[in-house]
């Protein structure tokens, strides 16, 4: 008998997929599918998948081809499922020509020929405009959103607006966009508008770009008050918009794959969190000379709130700040004690202190620890009383992360909201209401707001 094996994502299953298919069949006697998982696809850069698992196992099953379907879930799978299996012949389109010879050693390798003009991307951005992004600010953020949404099919960054606009000409040039000087130029030329300008400005560019219509991604934080955040998301709403903070670790693959480890049991219940990020910045940069916005709290706290905010959730009995500020009285080091009925969290950031970053998860069966970069996360283990079982869990991380926010962002404005959970609504105007707190005990309040 001979074993023919194939892989693919089968997202939108189209006339390429099922002649792909069948042609496979016809190789051997019989044939196994790989189908790919989602987070599979997503640390291969492969973005915007629409179609569920199931659904696109269905669609291959369906065709009445596949003899065996296999889920593909990581690299390197290949290679071990042609021994587990047995394989004969591996078989591709020939959009993968040569990519696959390495596996000729172990069986034979047949490209099919790719039916022309079908694709899932052809029909993914069928009928949906491409996105065009405009970007308010030109700072430092600004300048890695562009590569990471070029990654993103579906997306095109059109333009930037600063209302400095040697900034803004300076910062078109470099990346071959077009600089607008009037707000009002501006969203006429966007479809959505990626906010990445000073924290006190946010607020006020966000309803502008609502009022005109404008899906909006803002940096974190996205507000400094809470009243502000439940204002904007329900302003968005009423127009059937999508408002969404951009704290990239949630929309990162590892950092979803850590929650799903810590709600999955594997730890028990989780009694404590501790999560740290420091940095240290430039004496004269603008987040630790900015005496309104700048320090650590309103820079990384959206980091450290995350894992908190996301296990523990919203109804937490205590919160204390603490802080060691600079002689300008701004924080650069501080601490966030939150008390829960059956848990409790430390939150720390620090701008030019540096201490060990690190999240550690610990529960009533073992813990959870990720090294620093963990708001980046790539790897993180599982320990329990028995100091010799430890679980490993890599993922991808790929490039600046950008462009799994870009990528969930886009997914929202063509209607989906399969990726909502990632960062709730709720969720930022929670930590908008921490940061609103720790603003009131440590900064002069009488200037914030819009
Ligand atoms: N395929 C094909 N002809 C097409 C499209 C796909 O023969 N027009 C083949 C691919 O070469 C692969 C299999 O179908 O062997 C599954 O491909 P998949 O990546 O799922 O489909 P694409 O349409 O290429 O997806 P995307 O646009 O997302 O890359």
């Amino acid at each position: 008998m001979t074993k023919v094996i194939t892989y693919g994502t089968y997202d939108l299953f189209h006339e390429g997929h099922y002649r792909l298919l069948q042609r496979a069949k016809q190789l051997g006697d019989y044939l196994i599918v790989g189908v790919t998982t989602e987070e599979y696809d997503r640390t291969r850069g492969k973005l915007n998948v629409i179609d569920s698992l199931m659904t696109r196992i269905d669609n291959v099953k369906k065709t009445g081809f596949a003899d065996e379907i296999i889920i593909e879930e990581s690299t390197g799978q290949k290679f071990r499922d042609i021994q587990k299996y047995q394989i004969d012949i591996f078989t591709v389109g020939s959009d993968w020509t040569g990519q696959f010879d390495y596996l000729k050693d172990y069986c034979e390798v047949v490209y099919l020929e790719r039916t022309k003009n079908i694709s899932s991307t052809m029909l993914r951005t069928r009928n949906k405009r491409i996105q065009r992004i405009g970007i308010i600010g030109t700072g430092r953020i600004a300048e890695r959103f562009i590569p990471e949404a070029k990654l993103v099919s579906g997306v095109s960054v059109q333009g930037v607006f600063n209302p400095h606009q040697e900034s803004a000409r300076r910062f078109a040039k470099k990346w071959e966009i077009d600089a607008y000087e009037k707000l009002e130029e501006f969203y006429e030329m966007v479809d959505a508008v990626y906010v990445a300008s000073p924290h006190d400005t946010h607020y006020g560019y966000i309803k502008s770009a609502i009022d005109h219509g404008k899906h909006v991604l803002c940096e974190k934080p996205m507000v400094l008050e809470r009243s502000q955040a439940e204002e904007l998301f329900n302003y968005a709403k009423s127009k059937d918009l999508v408002l969404v903070e951009g704290i990239k670790t949630a929309y990162c693959p590892g950092f979803a794959n850590l929650l799903g480890v810590a709600c999955s049991g594997m730890i028990g219940s989780v009694r404590d969190i501790e999560a740290c990020f420091t940095k240290l910045e430039d004496l004269e940069s603008r987040e630790l000379t900015d005496i309104k916005c700048g320090g650590s709290f309103t820079e990384l706290g959206s980091y450290v709130m995350l894992p908190v905010i996301k296990l523990l959730g919203r109804e937490y009995e205590q919160l204390v700040f603490q802080t060691v500020k600079d002689e300008k009285g701004l924080d650069i080091f501080t601490k966030a004690f939150f008390k829960y009925p059956n848990g409790m969290a430390t939150a720390t950031c620090g701008l030019g202190v540096k201490a060990e970053g690190r999240l550690m998860i610990a529960g009533t069966k073992g813990y959870i620890v990720a090294e620093a970069p963990w708001w980046k996360t790539k790897y993180f283990e599982v320990h329990f009383e028995d100091p010799g079982k430890v679980e490993k869990f890599s993922d991808c991380f790929l490039g600046d992360g950008l462009r799994y926010e870009i990528s969930d962002f886009l997914s929202m404005i063509n209607g989906s909201s399969k990726n909502e959970f990632k960062l709730t609504r709720g969720e930022s105007i929670a930590m908008a209401g921490i940061i609103e707190g720790f603003l009131k005990e440590n900064r002069y309040c009488e200037n914030m707001g819009s």
